[in-house]
């Protein structure tokens, strides 16, 4: 029978490995992306470090067996191989589907005032072999300004197109950093930014034929729903897509006429927008509603169901809740509020 250890790479991800080959192999093998170049040992650039286990390496020639507390032994990884269980360390490896952040200064193409207080910010990405930039929908990027203060935002458009991305920012009058934000967009050609980011994204490919997906916005969180909309829509996906996109008044529905759209030319897209102040938004015939009461009004149990929520804390725990009393379970519902704003 064919030996199987595991690597364990950087106390975090546990990798099965076929006895004979490279720990670079397994690795790639399981999905994991690193750094490699020559795959024979000269150029180093997959040099790893062994903290317990023992391994043969074929190039440069070399034998190590440690044990936990030894003095931790630099190898390659590509032509390293494991004949015990190993753990090691590897900078910069990347889980699968990980993407790995970059850093850089883009051209600010347009900004379009699309209501009373957000703003479209059209970016410009350098598109040069050495600064690709890729990213999943729904994930996004920090904003750095001169003086180094970030801001973070969605990524409004989809990975599936063109070298520009969009945002949508809200000026809030007392927001000091957002009137910042807004005035070095508005009186300068370029700005620093960091991407891609977060963990809360979805991948057409990666999704089965029967999942009923719910993208939930709330406000300018409709940003990182257009984005995984766009995408799904772009890569032709035939689930049922539900969006829901709640507001305090209707005036704040700034890019109302797009997701109609979508409805309108896509029968799997369906478009419930809610707003939960309709004594302040005269002559709204539409739904009226917070927008977790709305959606789990709709379903009567949330079976192969994927939500991505985009909001407040305050909303998406209240999604959270409403779900999860009709049955969700935790896995199915996606957020970036779940990784900065933990629940106690
Ligand atoms: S890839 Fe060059 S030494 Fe491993």
């Amino acid at each position: 029978m064919t030996e199987r250890y595991q690597i364990t790479v950087n106390d975090q991800h546990v990798v099965v490995a076929e006895a004979g080959l490279s720990i670079f192999d397994s690795l790639r093998n399981a999905g994991y992306t690193m750094r490699f170049s020559c795959r024979n040992g000269v150029c180093e650039i997959c040099k790893a470090t062994l903290i317990a286990g023992s391994i043969r390496q074929r190039y440069p020639e070399l034998e190590l067996q440690l044990t936990e507390g030894d003095q931790p032994s630099q190898i390659f990884a590509c032509t390293a191989v494991p004949y015990s269980d190993v753990r090691v360390r590897i900078d910069g490896l990347l889980r699968p589907g990980e993407l790995r952040v970059k850093k850089l200064v883009c051209s600010i193409a347009a900004i379009e005032q699309l209501s009373h207080d957000v703003y479209r910010v059209r970016l410009h990405l350098p598109v040069t072999g050495r600064h690709a930039v890729e990213f999943h929908a729904g994930q996004y990027l920090e904003m750095i300004l001169p003086d180094q203060r970030r801001a973070a935002f969605s990524i409004g458009s989809a990975p599936d197109f063109s070298s520009d991305i969009e945002l949508h920012i809200r000026r809030l009058p007392e927001g000091e950093m957002s009137i910042a934000i807004m005035e070095h967009l508005q009186n300068n050609p370029s700005v620093e930014i960091e991407l891609p980011k977060g963990d809360c994204y979805l991948e057409a490919g990666s999704l089965s034929a029967e999942t009923t997906i719910i993208l939930a916005a709330a406000s300018t969180g409709f940003s990182q729903i257009k984005s995984i909309a766009e995408h799904l829509l772009a890569n032709q996906v035939s689930n049922p897509i539900h969006i829901y996109w709640g507001a305090r008044v209707e005036a704040d529905f700034y890019l109302e006429k797009l997701p109609l759209q979508w409805a309108a030319e896509h029968s799997n897209v369906h478009v419930h927008l809610v707003v939960s102040e309709p004594g302040n938004s005269p002559g709204w015939a539409g739904r009226t509603a917070l927008l977790p009461e709305a959606i789990v009004a709709d379903f009567e149990n949330f079976d192969n169901v994927e939500v991505f929520t985009s909001g407040s804390p305050a909303m998406v725990y209240a999604l959270l809740d409403a779900c999860e009393a009709k049955g969700l379970q935790d896995s199915q519902i996606h957020s970036d509020v779940f990784a900065y704003a933990p629940r106690k």
